[in-house]
């Protein structure tokens, strides 16, 4: 880390000090001094006190093309001097623009697309038309989901510490999912594991529901659950079941989109698959608000009532948008990210073998997950994450957290990362695990 301003010390701390008397106590930032970014190029970032970090963490994986990328950037300044606002009442040629490469880079056929201001609001648009489709309020989620912030979206959440009401209009029933360390069925081979959970889901369809269930939601890699990856063709072998009660699949793929597992470009196509859905979020507009949901014509067009978005898909977001898109694809991305994923897990293999505390690294492409436990057993340890997280920081390499515990270290930085910044990165990160247990 680059110490470039000693004499600003204390901006954080006086920051700090007025965000908490102004918003709630439980938005809490990391850090037992929280930072504040101030700017960033590229991969890098400088906080209000002159230091600077490399973003392994991108503002929970939407910096997906990199900060300040100049095309991203020039795109969103001509169309805020042009009309920034004008809404669905209006034809956009910016949110039409978007409309087409959305669809087509969707995989999903006859394809139509709602675009909302957030990830949550995707997943309630989902669920809408797919009750609505189906005339059934009865959904299948995975357990150690993370769906959204929402009544509904906390309804088909699986994580206490995220659910702050049990109020919902739904009626969801929990599935085994891909979260294998801790699953009753860890200990099977892949295929064995995959029957295992599709007996589970048989069981829940059997015993749980009236039969008419309107979908089952599931995010391909686990974002908040930890990066909990199931074996490919997991979904597949599931899907097959939903298929036979014609029960829609909604491929939640806020965190996973857009090439962000390098292998694929959505997460579902590890599963031999194409959703009846799918929703996105977060990298779409690489910190524009912005997000949606792509459905079959058939499903979208089920709304049965006029829907509208304020914000949903306006001019600016639009162009800033589609200029991110079409830079991801011009300097392909997703292949960046299968490479450089590949670099950091190999480079940091050494050091996750050598930790008792580490129970495993996981995850797929720039997605990239380190569950901690306590040596010995499976007990989560989370302090030894809070540690790694503040030593890593020390160390210039911000990364984030998350896990059913707040035991799993979470990796994920821009797509657009090179080869000598995931260097850096994980010589920061084996120092701050070896500082963590040594
Ligand atoms: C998989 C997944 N779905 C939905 C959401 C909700 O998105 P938002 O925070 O934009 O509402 C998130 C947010 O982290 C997410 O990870």
């Amino acid at each position: 880390m680059e110490n470039l301003a000693s004499t600003t010390s204390g901006v954080h701390a006086d920051l700090h000090q007025r965000a908490q008397a102004v918003m709630p106590s439980w938005l809490k930032p990391f850090y037992d001094e929280p930072i504040a970014i101030d700017r960033g190029e590229g991969t890098r970032v400088w906080d209000l006190e002159g230091n600077s970090y490399l973003d392994f963490f991108g503002g929970v994986l939407t910096t997906m093309c990199g900060h300040s990328v100049p095309e991203v950037v020039e795109a969103i300044q001509e169309q805020a001097a042009k009309v920034m606002h004008t809404s669905t009442l209006y034809l956009s040629e910016p949110l039409i623009k978007l409309s087409e490469m959305v669809t087509r880079l969707s995989g999903i056929p006859d394809a139509r697309v709602f675009f909302t201001p957030s990830g949550s609001e995707a997943n309630e648009a989902a669920l809408m038309l797919a009750t609505l489709y189906r005339k059934s309020n009865e959904i299948l989620a995975i357990r150690n989901s993370y769906h959204g912030r929402t009544f509904a979206t906390i309804g088909i959440t699986s994580h206490k510490s995220w659910s702050p009401s049990s109020l919902h209009g739904l009626q969801v029933h929990f599935v085994q999912g891909g979260y294998r360390l801790r699953s009753p069925f860890k200990a099977l081979p892949d295929d064995d594991y995959t029957q295992a959970c599709l007996q589970d889901l048989t069981d829940v369809l059997d015993m749980m529901t009236s039969g008419d269930v309107a979908a089952m939601i599931a995010e391909p890699i686990q974002g908040v659950g930890g990066f909990a990856t199931p074996p490919d063709g997991f979904f597949g072998a599931l899907k097959k079941e939903l298929d036979n009660h014609g029960i829609l699949f909604i491929s939640d793929e806020v965190q996973t989109g857009w090439g962000r597992t390098g292998d694929h470009f959505w997460g579902y196509e590890a599963h031999g698959i194409v959703p009846d859905m799918l929703t996105f979020a977060k990298g779409v507009g690489n910190g524009l608000a912005l997000a949606g949901v792509v459905a079959r014509a058939e499903v979208m067009d089920a709304m049965t009532a006029t829907h509208f978005s304020t914000f949903g898909g306006n001019p600016l977001n639009s162009a800033g948008a589609h200029a991110n898109l079409q830079y991801l694809l011009d300097n392909d991305l997703q292949a960046n990210a299968k490479a450089r994923g590949e670099q950091f897990r190999a480079g940091l293999q050494p050091t996750v073998d050598a930790n008792a505390g580490i129970a495993e690294m996981r995850g797929r492409g720039l997605m990239i997950g380190i569950e901690l436990v306590e040596p010995g057993g499976l007990t989560p340890d989370p302090s030894a994450a809070m540690s790694i997280l503040q030593k890593a920081k020390d160390h210039g390499i911000l990364i984030g957290k998350g896990g059913l515990y707040g035991n799993v270290l979470r990796i994920a930085p821009p797509l657009s990362v090179s080869a000598d910044e995931i260097d850096t990165a994980v010589d920061a990160l084996k120092s701050a695990i070896e500082a963590t247990y040594n």
